[in-house]
Protein backbone atom coordinates (compact mmCIF):
# COMPACT_ATOMS: atom_id res chain seq x y z
CA UNK A 1 0.00 0.00 0.00
CA UNK A 2 2.89 2.26 1.01
CA UNK A 3 4.96 1.63 -1.99
CA UNK A 4 2.21 1.75 -4.30
CA UNK A 5 1.37 5.82 -2.98
CA UNK A 6 5.09 6.32 -3.17
CA UNK A 7 4.66 5.11 -7.15
CA UNK A 8 1.73 6.66 -7.71
CA UNK A 9 3.04 9.94 -5.84
CA UNK A 10 6.71 9.70 -7.86
CA UNK A 11 4.76 8.98 -11.17
CA UNK A 12 2.90 12.67 -10.96
CA UNK A 13 5.78 14.20 -9.97
CA UNK A 14 7.59 12.77 -13.16
CA UNK A 15 4.40 14.06 -15.55
CA UNK A 16 4.82 17.74 -14.03
CA UNK A 17 8.56 17.77 -14.38
CA UNK A 18 7.65 16.73 -17.67
CA UNK A 19 5.70 18.53 -18.56
CA UNK A 20 7.76 22.21 -17.34
CA UNK A 21 10.82 21.07 -18.87
CA UNK A 22 9.79 21.53 -22.32
CA UNK A 23 9.01 24.77 -22.31
CA UNK A 24 11.84 25.54 -19.65
CA UNK A 25 14.04 24.88 -22.33
CA UNK A 26 12.01 26.75 -24.89
CA UNK A 27 13.17 29.82 -21.74
CA UNK A 28 16.56 28.84 -21.13
CA UNK A 29 17.85 28.72 -24.85
CA UNK A 30 15.35 30.49 -27.11
CA UNK A 31 14.40 33.74 -24.89
CA UNK A 32 15.66 36.86 -23.66
CA UNK A 33 13.74 37.85 -20.70
CA UNK A 34 13.60 41.98 -21.21
CA UNK A 35 14.43 43.91 -18.26
CA UNK A 36 11.28 46.26 -17.44
CA UNK A 37 12.69 49.99 -16.20
CA UNK A 38 10.93 52.57 -15.69
CA UNK A 39 13.02 54.94 -16.55
CA UNK A 40 14.54 56.57 -19.65
CA UNK A 41 16.84 53.69 -21.78
CA UNK A 42 20.18 55.16 -22.36
CA UNK A 43 21.33 54.19 -26.10
CA UNK A 44 24.95 53.58 -24.94
CA UNK A 45 25.93 50.26 -24.63
CA UNK A 46 27.84 51.10 -21.34
CA UNK A 47 25.15 52.21 -19.84
CA UNK A 48 24.83 50.27 -16.23
CA UNK A 49 21.23 48.99 -17.09
CA UNK A 50 23.15 46.65 -19.59
CA UNK A 51 25.09 45.11 -16.31
CA UNK A 52 21.50 44.51 -14.47
CA UNK A 53 19.64 42.99 -17.95
CA UNK A 54 20.11 39.21 -18.18
CA UNK A 55 22.63 37.55 -20.85
CA UNK A 56 21.10 34.62 -23.49
CA UNK A 57 24.25 32.99 -25.64
CA UNK A 58 22.35 32.86 -28.69
CA UNK A 59 24.91 31.63 -32.05
CA UNK A 60 24.51 33.33 -35.66
CA UNK A 61 25.28 30.61 -38.28
CA UNK A 62 26.95 31.31 -41.52
CA UNK A 63 24.30 31.78 -44.10
CA UNK A 64 24.98 31.83 -47.43
CA UNK A 65 21.65 33.09 -49.37
CA UNK A 66 23.13 34.63 -52.47
CA UNK A 67 25.69 33.08 -54.53
CA UNK A 68 28.16 35.86 -54.97
CA UNK A 69 30.37 36.33 -57.68
CA UNK A 70 33.45 36.23 -56.13
CA UNK A 71 36.05 33.47 -55.75
CA UNK A 72 38.21 35.02 -52.96
CA UNK A 73 34.63 35.38 -50.70
CA UNK A 74 33.50 32.02 -51.97
CA UNK A 75 36.46 30.45 -50.51
CA UNK A 76 36.25 31.25 -47.15
CA UNK A 77 32.31 29.75 -46.75
CA UNK A 78 33.52 25.90 -46.16
CA UNK A 79 36.01 27.45 -43.21
CA UNK A 80 33.27 29.45 -41.54
CA UNK A 81 32.37 28.55 -37.95
CA UNK A 82 29.15 29.36 -36.06
CA UNK A 83 29.56 32.84 -33.88
CA UNK A 84 28.34 32.73 -30.54
CA UNK A 85 27.15 36.08 -29.12
CA UNK A 86 25.78 37.77 -26.02
CA UNK A 87 21.97 39.61 -26.16
CA UNK A 88 19.88 41.05 -23.68
CA UNK A 89 16.80 43.66 -23.88
CA UNK A 90 14.91 46.12 -21.97
CA UNK A 91 12.12 48.16 -22.28
CA UNK A 92 10.13 50.60 -20.41
CA UNK A 93 6.22 52.39 -21.46
CA UNK A 94 7.72 53.31 -24.71
CA UNK A 95 10.54 52.11 -25.75
CA UNK A 96 12.93 48.96 -26.14
CA UNK A 97 16.44 48.28 -26.48
CA UNK A 98 18.46 45.44 -27.71
CA UNK A 99 22.06 44.89 -26.84
CA UNK A 100 24.06 42.18 -28.77
CA UNK A 101 27.91 41.45 -28.02
CA UNK A 102 29.90 38.97 -30.08
CA UNK A 103 33.92 38.48 -30.67
CA UNK A 104 35.37 39.96 -33.51
CA UNK A 105 39.62 39.49 -33.74
CA UNK A 106 40.02 41.75 -36.70
CA UNK A 107 37.50 45.08 -36.76
CA UNK A 108 36.89 45.81 -40.21
CA UNK A 109 36.38 49.51 -41.06
CA UNK A 110 35.21 50.13 -44.82
CA UNK A 111 37.22 53.11 -45.91
CA UNK A 112 34.77 54.93 -48.08
CA UNK A 113 32.12 52.79 -50.13
CA UNK A 114 35.40 50.59 -51.77
CA UNK A 115 34.54 47.68 -53.81
CA UNK A 116 37.63 45.10 -52.44
CA UNK A 117 36.83 46.04 -48.46
CA UNK A 118 34.09 45.31 -46.50
CA UNK A 119 32.57 46.70 -43.05
CA UNK A 120 31.53 44.68 -40.08
CA UNK A 121 28.06 45.11 -39.57
CA UNK A 122 25.30 44.12 -37.41
CA UNK A 123 21.62 43.79 -37.65
CA UNK A 124 18.32 43.16 -35.98
CA UNK A 125 15.15 42.11 -37.49
CA UNK A 126 11.22 42.33 -36.06
CA UNK A 127 8.18 40.88 -37.91
CA UNK A 128 5.79 43.62 -38.48
CA UNK A 129 2.93 41.04 -37.62
CA UNK A 130 3.14 38.34 -35.45
CA UNK A 131 1.15 36.28 -32.43
CA UNK A 132 -1.52 33.70 -32.85
CA UNK A 133 -2.33 32.48 -36.37
CA UNK A 134 0.33 33.93 -38.13
CA UNK A 135 2.98 32.09 -38.92
CA UNK A 136 7.13 33.00 -38.66
CA UNK A 137 9.11 35.27 -41.52
CA UNK A 138 11.78 33.88 -43.67
CA UNK A 139 14.57 34.47 -41.05
CA UNK A 140 16.84 35.66 -44.08
CA UNK A 141 14.94 39.55 -44.05
CA UNK A 142 11.25 38.19 -44.61
CA UNK A 143 8.93 36.85 -47.59
CA UNK A 144 6.32 38.66 -49.32
CA UNK A 145 3.92 37.28 -46.56
CA UNK A 146 5.56 38.26 -44.04
CA UNK A 147 7.35 41.41 -44.02
CA UNK A 148 10.10 42.41 -41.33
CA UNK A 149 11.95 45.21 -40.23
CA UNK A 150 15.50 45.51 -39.76
CA UNK A 151 17.65 47.79 -38.49
CA UNK A 152 21.62 47.86 -39.92
CA UNK A 153 24.58 49.12 -38.46
CA UNK A 154 27.65 49.12 -40.66
CA UNK A 155 31.31 50.26 -39.75
CA UNK A 156 31.94 52.64 -42.59
CA UNK A 157 34.58 55.45 -41.93
CA UNK A 158 33.51 59.03 -41.54
CA UNK A 159 29.88 58.44 -41.06
CA UNK A 160 27.54 56.65 -38.65
CA UNK A 161 26.11 54.17 -41.39
CA UNK A 162 22.75 53.16 -40.15
CA UNK A 163 19.39 52.18 -41.86
CA UNK A 164 15.98 51.19 -41.67
CA UNK A 165 14.17 49.02 -43.79
CA UNK A 166 11.00 47.19 -44.81
CA UNK A 167 11.71 44.03 -46.10
CA UNK A 168 9.52 40.99 -47.74
CA UNK A 169 12.90 39.08 -48.72
CA UNK A 170 16.15 39.26 -49.45
CA UNK A 171 16.83 42.04 -52.68
CA UNK A 172 13.63 43.48 -51.80
CA UNK A 173 14.27 46.21 -49.25
CA UNK A 174 12.97 49.81 -49.11
CA UNK A 175 14.57 52.52 -46.39
CA UNK A 176 12.31 53.89 -44.69
CA UNK A 177 12.55 56.41 -41.83
CA UNK A 178 11.42 55.52 -38.01
CA UNK A 179 11.33 58.29 -36.02
CA UNK A 180 13.00 57.40 -32.23
CA UNK A 181 15.48 55.07 -33.81
CA UNK A 182 19.06 54.84 -32.62
CA UNK A 183 21.63 52.92 -32.86
CA UNK A 184 25.28 52.65 -31.59
CA UNK A 185 27.58 50.33 -32.34
CA UNK A 186 31.23 50.22 -30.46
CA UNK A 187 34.56 47.85 -30.46
CA UNK A 188 35.86 46.70 -27.37
CA UNK A 189 39.52 46.48 -28.44
CA UNK A 190 40.53 44.97 -25.02
CA UNK A 191 38.22 41.93 -25.15
CA UNK A 192 38.10 41.78 -29.28
CA UNK A 193 35.05 42.34 -29.25
CA UNK A 194 31.68 44.06 -30.83
CA UNK A 195 29.08 45.52 -28.67
CA UNK A 196 25.81 47.33 -29.95
CA UNK A 197 22.41 48.56 -28.75
CA UNK A 198 19.39 49.32 -30.82
CA UNK A 199 16.70 51.34 -29.67
CA UNK A 200 13.60 51.47 -31.08
CA UNK A 201 9.49 52.96 -30.14
CA UNK A 202 7.71 49.75 -28.87
CA UNK A 203 4.75 50.35 -31.46
CA UNK A 204 6.07 52.41 -35.01
CA UNK A 205 3.78 52.68 -37.67
CA UNK A 206 5.36 49.30 -39.06
CA UNK A 207 4.99 47.38 -36.33
CA UNK A 208 4.02 47.32 -32.66
CA UNK A 209 6.38 45.24 -30.11
CA UNK A 210 3.55 45.18 -26.72
CA UNK A 211 3.32 41.83 -26.84
CA UNK A 212 4.57 39.13 -23.65
CA UNK A 213 6.79 37.21 -26.78
CA UNK A 214 8.30 39.03 -29.55
CA UNK A 215 10.39 37.33 -32.20
CA UNK A 216 13.98 38.86 -33.16
CA UNK A 217 16.26 37.56 -35.38
CA UNK A 218 20.13 39.12 -35.13
CA UNK A 219 22.92 38.93 -38.00
CA UNK A 220 26.62 39.87 -38.33
CA UNK A 221 28.45 40.43 -41.44
CA UNK A 222 32.85 39.89 -40.85
CA UNK A 223 34.08 42.28 -43.27
CA UNK A 224 37.17 40.27 -42.65
CA UNK A 225 35.92 37.46 -44.75
CA UNK A 226 34.34 39.12 -47.49
CA UNK A 227 30.93 39.08 -46.18
CA UNK A 228 28.32 41.56 -47.40
CA UNK A 229 24.87 41.44 -48.56
CA UNK A 230 23.33 37.95 -48.39
CA UNK A 231 26.84 36.33 -47.43
CA UNK A 232 26.55 36.72 -43.25
CA UNK A 233 26.10 34.85 -39.80
CA UNK A 234 22.34 35.12 -38.97
CA UNK A 235 20.51 33.52 -35.75
CA UNK A 236 17.25 32.04 -36.21
CA UNK A 237 14.02 33.41 -34.19
CA UNK A 238 14.65 33.87 -30.87
CA UNK A 239 11.88 35.75 -28.86
CA UNK A 240 11.75 38.58 -26.34
CA UNK A 241 9.58 38.15 -23.37
CA UNK A 242 8.02 41.48 -22.06
CA UNK A 243 6.49 40.28 -18.71
CA UNK A 244 3.89 43.52 -18.27
CA UNK A 245 1.95 42.17 -21.52
CA UNK A 246 0.12 39.21 -21.43
CA UNK A 247 1.81 36.37 -22.52
CA UNK A 248 -0.34 34.27 -25.09
CA UNK A 249 0.31 30.51 -24.63
CA UNK A 250 -1.41 29.45 -28.00
CA UNK A 251 1.46 31.75 -29.23
CA UNK A 252 4.18 29.78 -26.80
CA UNK A 253 2.76 26.32 -27.79
CA UNK A 254 3.31 26.82 -31.75
CA UNK A 255 6.93 29.05 -31.53
CA UNK A 256 8.35 26.44 -28.82
CA UNK A 257 7.42 23.46 -31.18
CA UNK A 258 9.38 20.93 -31.58
CA UNK A 259 12.54 22.05 -29.26
CA UNK A 260 14.97 23.73 -28.19
CA UNK A 261 17.14 21.73 -26.06
CA UNK A 262 20.64 21.80 -24.50
CA UNK A 263 22.38 21.68 -28.37
CA UNK A 264 21.59 21.08 -31.64
CA UNK A 265 22.10 17.29 -31.74
CA UNK A 266 20.31 16.57 -28.64
CA UNK A 267 17.37 18.51 -30.48
CA UNK A 268 16.90 16.84 -33.70
CA UNK A 269 16.58 13.63 -31.35
CA UNK A 270 13.67 14.91 -29.81
CA UNK A 271 11.74 16.00 -32.84
CA UNK A 272 12.05 12.87 -34.07
CA UNK A 273 14.98 10.42 -35.74
CA UNK A 274 17.31 12.04 -37.94
CA UNK A 275 18.74 9.19 -39.34
CA UNK A 276 15.36 8.12 -40.75
CA UNK A 277 14.58 11.81 -41.74
CA UNK A 278 17.60 12.07 -43.97
CA UNK A 279 16.24 8.63 -45.74
CA UNK A 280 12.91 10.25 -46.36
CA UNK A 281 15.15 13.19 -47.95
CA UNK A 282 16.59 10.94 -50.20
CA UNK A 283 13.79 9.09 -50.84
CA UNK A 284 10.76 11.72 -51.74
CA UNK A 285 13.59 13.58 -54.22
CA UNK A 286 13.98 16.39 -52.10
CA UNK A 287 17.39 16.16 -52.92
CA UNK A 288 17.07 17.03 -56.76
CA UNK A 289 16.27 19.87 -56.20
CA UNK A 290 17.96 20.67 -52.75
CA UNK A 291 21.69 20.84 -51.96
CA UNK A 292 21.95 20.18 -47.87
CA UNK A 293 25.10 18.77 -46.40
CA UNK A 294 26.77 15.78 -48.29
CA UNK A 295 23.31 16.08 -51.06
CA UNK A 296 25.30 18.00 -53.71
CA UNK A 297 24.39 16.78 -56.86
CA UNK A 298 21.01 19.00 -57.43
CA UNK A 299 22.03 22.32 -59.38
CA UNK A 300 23.21 24.89 -57.91
CA UNK A 301 20.81 27.76 -57.46
CA UNK A 302 17.75 25.37 -58.10
CA UNK A 303 15.98 25.94 -54.87
CA UNK A 304 17.50 27.29 -51.37
CA UNK A 305 20.48 26.00 -50.19
CA UNK A 306 19.75 23.83 -46.94
CA UNK A 307 23.18 23.73 -45.73
CA UNK A 308 22.74 25.79 -43.06
CA UNK A 309 18.97 25.36 -42.28
CA UNK A 310 18.80 23.27 -38.98
CA UNK A 311 20.71 26.76 -37.69
CA UNK A 312 18.78 29.39 -38.47
CA UNK A 313 15.29 27.68 -39.26
CA UNK A 314 13.21 27.29 -36.02
CA UNK A 315 11.41 23.74 -36.09
CA UNK A 316 7.90 24.77 -36.31
CA UNK A 317 8.91 26.72 -39.50
CA UNK A 318 10.61 23.65 -41.32
CA UNK A 319 7.39 21.45 -40.47
CA UNK A 320 5.51 24.38 -42.36
CA UNK A 321 7.89 24.49 -45.60
CA UNK A 322 7.19 21.23 -45.96
CA UNK A 323 3.40 21.13 -45.37
CA UNK A 324 2.62 24.67 -46.91
CA UNK A 325 5.55 25.56 -49.33
CA UNK A 326 3.33 28.56 -50.08
CA UNK A 327 2.70 30.12 -47.48
CA UNK A 328 6.56 31.46 -46.95
CA UNK A 329 8.15 31.72 -50.85
CA UNK A 330 11.68 32.60 -50.38
CA UNK A 331 12.78 35.43 -53.30
CA UNK A 332 15.54 33.79 -55.19
CA UNK A 333 18.56 36.70 -56.95
CA UNK A 334 19.82 34.72 -59.37
CA UNK A 335 17.33 33.58 -61.54
CA UNK A 336 19.64 34.72 -64.43
CA UNK A 337 22.89 33.53 -63.06
CA UNK A 338 23.65 30.60 -64.86
CA UNK A 339 25.74 27.86 -62.98
CA UNK A 340 25.67 25.73 -66.38
CA UNK A 341 27.44 27.52 -69.10
CA UNK A 342 25.57 26.66 -72.22
CA UNK A 343 24.67 28.07 -75.33
CA UNK A 344 25.66 31.86 -74.93
CA UNK A 345 24.58 34.17 -77.34
CA UNK A 346 26.26 36.18 -79.82
CA UNK A 347 27.15 38.73 -77.00
CA UNK A 348 28.21 35.83 -75.00
CA UNK A 349 25.33 36.04 -72.33
CA UNK A 350 23.32 33.05 -71.25
CA UNK A 351 19.87 33.08 -72.36
CA UNK A 352 17.42 33.00 -69.29
CA UNK A 353 16.39 29.86 -67.79
CA UNK A 354 13.46 29.06 -65.51
CA UNK A 355 14.95 26.21 -63.72
CA UNK A 356 16.12 28.88 -61.33
CA UNK A 357 12.92 30.38 -60.63
CA UNK A 358 11.85 29.20 -57.37
CA UNK A 359 7.62 30.25 -57.58
CA UNK A 360 5.40 30.44 -60.67
CA UNK A 361 2.84 33.18 -61.14
CA UNK A 362 -0.54 32.36 -61.82
CA UNK A 363 -3.50 34.63 -61.87
CA UNK A 364 -0.80 36.95 -60.04
CA UNK A 365 -0.23 34.65 -57.12
CA UNK A 366 3.02 33.36 -56.34
CA UNK A 367 3.22 29.71 -55.85
CA UNK A 368 6.69 27.71 -54.69
CA UNK A 369 8.33 25.11 -57.05
CA UNK A 370 7.93 23.17 -54.47
CA UNK A 371 5.73 20.35 -54.48
CA UNK A 372 3.70 20.11 -50.38
CA UNK A 373 4.44 17.01 -48.75
CA UNK A 374 1.71 17.01 -46.66
CA UNK A 375 0.41 13.36 -47.66
CA UNK A 376 3.45 12.43 -45.83
CA UNK A 377 2.48 10.30 -42.06
CA UNK A 378 3.11 13.24 -39.06
CA UNK A 379 5.89 11.06 -37.90
CA UNK A 380 8.08 11.01 -41.32
CA UNK A 381 7.87 14.77 -41.50
CA UNK A 382 8.86 15.17 -37.70
CA UNK A 383 12.20 12.82 -38.76
CA UNK A 384 12.63 15.13 -41.72
CA UNK A 385 12.73 18.20 -39.26
CA UNK A 386 14.67 16.43 -37.41
CA UNK A 387 17.11 15.70 -40.13
CA UNK A 388 16.99 19.39 -41.52
CA UNK A 389 17.94 20.03 -37.62
CA UNK A 390 21.17 18.76 -37.54
CA UNK A 391 22.05 20.97 -40.89
CA UNK A 392 24.50 23.85 -39.95
CA UNK A 393 27.69 23.93 -42.10
CA UNK A 394 28.78 24.60 -45.40
CA UNK A 395 31.77 22.10 -45.52
CA UNK A 396 30.86 20.96 -48.92
CA UNK A 397 30.12 24.44 -50.41
CA UNK A 398 31.35 24.34 -53.96
C1 LIG B 1 10.80 20.61 -57.28
C2 LIG B 1 11.86 21.11 -56.44
C3 LIG B 1 11.76 20.89 -54.95
C4 LIG B 1 11.55 19.71 -54.26
C5 LIG B 1 11.38 18.30 -54.81
C6 LIG B 1 11.62 20.05 -52.85
N1 LIG B 1 11.80 21.39 -52.70
FE1 LIG B 1 11.99 22.41 -50.94
N2 LIG B 1 12.00 24.17 -51.93
C7 LIG B 1 12.02 24.30 -53.32
C8 LIG B 1 12.02 25.71 -53.65
C9 LIG B 1 12.05 26.27 -55.07
C10 LIG B 1 11.97 26.41 -52.45
C11 LIG B 1 11.96 27.94 -52.31
C12 LIG B 1 10.61 28.49 -52.53
C13 LIG B 1 9.78 28.38 -51.30
O1 LIG B 1 10.07 29.06 -50.33
O2 LIG B 1 8.82 27.57 -51.29
C14 LIG B 1 11.97 25.42 -51.38
C15 LIG B 1 11.97 25.69 -50.00
C16 LIG B 1 12.20 24.76 -49.02
C17 LIG B 1 12.47 25.05 -47.63
C18 LIG B 1 12.61 26.42 -47.01
C19 LIG B 1 14.08 26.82 -47.14
C20 LIG B 1 14.53 28.05 -46.39
O3 LIG B 1 15.69 28.48 -46.65
O4 LIG B 1 13.81 28.60 -45.57
C21 LIG B 1 12.62 23.86 -46.98
C22 LIG B 1 12.93 23.65 -45.51
C23 LIG B 1 12.46 22.81 -47.96
N3 LIG B 1 12.21 23.40 -49.18
C24 LIG B 1 12.54 21.46 -47.68
C25 LIG B 1 12.24 20.47 -48.61
C26 LIG B 1 12.09 19.06 -48.27
C27 LIG B 1 12.28 18.48 -46.89
C28 LIG B 1 11.78 18.42 -49.43
C29 LIG B 1 11.46 16.96 -49.61
C30 LIG B 1 10.44 16.42 -48.70
C31 LIG B 1 11.75 19.41 -50.50
N4 LIG B 1 12.03 20.63 -49.95
C32 LIG B 1 11.49 19.14 -51.82
C33 LIG B 1 12.05 23.28 -54.23
C34 LIG B 1 11.88 21.93 -53.95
Amino acid sequence: MKRTLKAAVLGLTAISLSAVAADSGFFKYEVIDALYTSKAIPSDPNAKIWEKAKGTEITLYPQVSVRLNDKKANSLIPKKEAIKATVKAAYNGKNIAVYIKWKDDTPSLQPTLTTNQFADGVSVEFPNKFGRGITLPYVGMGDENHPVTVYLQKNVAGRDYQKVFISKGFGSLTEIKENGVNIVMKYDSKNKEWYAVFKRPLKTENSNLRAGLVPVAFAVWDGNKYERDGNKSLSRWKFIKLGKYKLDKKYLAYVSWGGPYADWKEKGKDIGNPENGKKLFQQNGCIGCHRAGEFQTAPAGMAPDLSDIGGIANAVYLKESIVNPNDVIIRNLNINRHYMKTNPDRFKAYPNNSMYEWYIKTNGKKQSKMPTFAHLKPQDINDIVAYLKTLVDWKNFK
